[in-house]
């Protein structure tokens, strides 16, 4: 019975080593917090309206691992990535926010970013698409974010890694003619609840392995080459109030 207390004892002792090795003492961290059951290392900062309170975090934790950051609730310039350098940062979310821009500088190449999700988020400079030039995201997902136009800066900057993007109610009234002919692994598109008036089979890779493509909502949608369209595409999802 003693042993076996002992056991459990030293297995809670060595946990909380473990998981303090992996998370920084909440004191330091704060107002953000750190969830860590093993793997993913997740950081919530919600309610940062102190951009110094924020960098004053990342800077405590530097050298600790962090795989997913949750940005909810706040009022900032942006997300300090020059104090995330030595980070795996391979999921980013911000929501609810509003920001001068996402990062103060590109993502370095070691962040690994994967997944990208930006939800209800104002953005004085817009999004800025070359922020994300240095990286390979597989996943996007924007709603609710404002973004007139896809154009030429997207399609420089966004590498052929994406094999899912997502706007949805970002506004988005145009895409440049070749917008996502370098995305040769793009298999999800959803485009819905915007303004888009033209789609071309020019701005689509060739091949294509893109098997979903929403539209849901689009007011008015003109295909070009609409036939060659069709045969790339495997599953179409028409709601469109109003087709050619
Ligand atoms: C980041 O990932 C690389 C390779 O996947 C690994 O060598 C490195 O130790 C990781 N760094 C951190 C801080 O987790
Ligand atoms: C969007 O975010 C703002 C804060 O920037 C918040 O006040 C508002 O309630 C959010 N809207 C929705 C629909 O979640």
């Amino acid at each position: 019975m003693k042993k076996l207390f002992l056991l459990t004892a030293l297995l809670a002792f060595f946990t909380l080593v473990t998981s303090q090795k992996k998370c920084p003492l909440p004191k330091l961290l704060e107002p953000c917090k750190c969830t860590s059951d093993d793997y993913p290392v997740l950081y919530v900062c919600n309610n940062i309206i102190d951009q110094d309170a924020l960098n004053t975090a990342f800077r405590n934790s530097y050298d600790y691992p962090l795989d997913a950051l949750s940005l909810r609730y706040s009022s900032l310039l942006y997300l300090p990535i020059s104090l995330l350098k030595t980070k795996n940062i391979s999921f980013i979310a911000i929501s609810d926010s509003t920001m001068a821009s996402i990062f103060d500088e590109p993502p370095h190449r070691q962040n690994k970013l994967e997944n990208v999700i930006l939800r209800n988020i104002s953005l004085q400079r817009g999004v800025d698409w070359s922020l994300f030039s240095s990286v390979s995201p597989k996943i996007i997902q924007i709603e609710q974010v404002a973004i007139k136009r896809i154009g030429l800066v997207f399609t420089q900057s966004i590498r052929s890694s994406l094999t899912q993007l997502t706007l949805l109610k970002t506004k988005t009234a145009s895409f440049n003619e070749k917008a996502f002919s370098k995305l040769t692994n793009l298999h999800h598109f959803e485009c819905s609840y915007n303004r888009i008036k033209v789609l071309k089979r020019s701005m689509f890779s060739d091949p294509s392995p893109l098997n979903y493509l929403d539209f849901t909502q689009v007011s008015f949608i003109f295909f070009s080459d609409c036939l060659l369209l069709f045969a790339m595409l495997d599953i179409i999802r028409y709601d469109f109030f109003f087709m050619f």
